[in-house]
């Protein structure tokens, strides 16, 4: 019976996030299929690049404020597009699948998610009794769908989006039955982990999939040629996951969009996403920090991954920085 990891993107720019979480299970190793839903937002040389590297990815209807499913958010619509993950439901060719927002990034193989029930989540980290909805197992059915939606238009959603309206139509989730509370590790907050750095130093070195919840998404930080995140004072952990997200995608992502002809024909819808424009075209060259890893090197798609450039390195240095605050 089939299984699939799915996530969502509305437009290019998530697009370029759903590229690199791809990337990032592909790396892990799943067994899963990867399944990529979108709307007409995303344009055809986006489209493409999607292709190439989901196994699957299915068009459906935005999901907005205009849908009679949800109308009473018409004052909150720029919230509202994320009701379209209501739409994974319907994906019924797959028995059993996990979603992950197009703003997470998987660190290690976690194909074990699949041994849980509908509807297991992590808590969120802002009201914990709520459950997240940037990672959760999920059984798809038309009836689920058709009940969901049913109860949107009921009761619309406390916080505008998805995350409000699954909360309370699975609203027993806190309360009911343990095994669906998924370990935090499944969806750590990359920027909201500061408020309990004693946890993180206790079990910072388990965390298998990182949310990089909130406005600063990694495709709209810029990198210095070594990967540095261009991000004002944070948790070096929080650097560290911002540049194991770039490294994935110098690698996997950033050389496709490049030859893609979506990017040669209309390089200008590009600006936005800084990722895409630094370091090569935003900052002036200076020499590299380390001389395995040449700025021709990232440039080339070919940088140096058994040394600084490599996963293992940069997953060292997380680490490191876990040790050092035991000394
Ligand atoms: N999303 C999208 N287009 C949008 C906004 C959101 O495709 O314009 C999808 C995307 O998968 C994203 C998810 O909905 O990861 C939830 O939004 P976001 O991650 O921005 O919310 P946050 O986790 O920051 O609260
Ligand atoms: C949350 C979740 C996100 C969801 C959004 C809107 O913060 O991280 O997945 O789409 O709220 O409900
Ligand atoms: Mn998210």
């Amino acid at each position: 019976m089939a299984e699939a990891w799915v996530t969502l993107a509305t437009n290019d720019s998530y697009s370029v996030g759903a590229l690199t979480l791809a990337a990032s299970l592909r790396r892990v190793n799943t067994t899963r299929q990867l399944v990529c839903v979108i709307t007409e937002g995303v344009g055809e040389g986006m489209l493409n690049c999607l292709k190439q590297k989901f196994d699957h990815v299915i068009k459906v209807e935005e999901l907005d404020s205009n849908d009679a499913a949800n109308l009473k958010l018409l004052d909150r619509h720029d919230l509202g597009v994320t009701f379209t993950k209501i739409r994974c439901w319907t994906l019924t060719q797959f028995t059993k699948c996990v979603f992950l927002d197009a703003d997470v990034l998987v660190l290690s193989h976690c194909d074990e998610l699949f041994n849980r029930d509908e509807l297991s989540a992590a808590p969120d980290a802002g009201w914990p009794d709520c459950f997240n909805s940037g990672v959760f197992v999920f059984k798809p059915s038309l009836e689920t769908y058709q009940s969901i939606l049913q109860y949107a238009k009921e009761n619309g959603s406390f916080d505008g989006g998805d995350q409000g309206l699954l909360n309370s139509y699975f609203n027993d989730w806190s309360t009911k039955d343990i095994r669906k509370h998924l370990p935090f590790t499944y969806n750590m907050v990359a920027s909201a982990t500061y408020s309990y750095l004693p946890a993180y130093k206790k079990f910072g070195q388990n965390v298998k999939i990182v949310h990089f919840i909130g406005a600063t998404k990694p495709w709209l930080v810029s990198f210095d040629a070594n990967g540095e995140p261009q991000i004002g004072t944070t948790e070096q952990h929080t650097r560290n996951h911002l540049q194991l997200w770039w490294q994935i995608f110098s690698n996997e992502v950033k050389p496709q969009l490049e030859t893609s002809s979506a990017f040669v024909q209309s390089h200008q819808s590009y600006q936005f996403m800084s990722c895409v424009m630094s370091p090569a075209y935003t900052s002036p060259p200076e020499p590299p920090a380390l001389p395995v890893d040449t700025r021709a090197a990232w440039e080339s798609g070919s940088p140096d991954y058994a040394n600084t450039a490599s996963f293992n390195n940069i997953m060292k240095k997380m680490e490191d920085t876990l040790s050092t605050k035991d000394n």
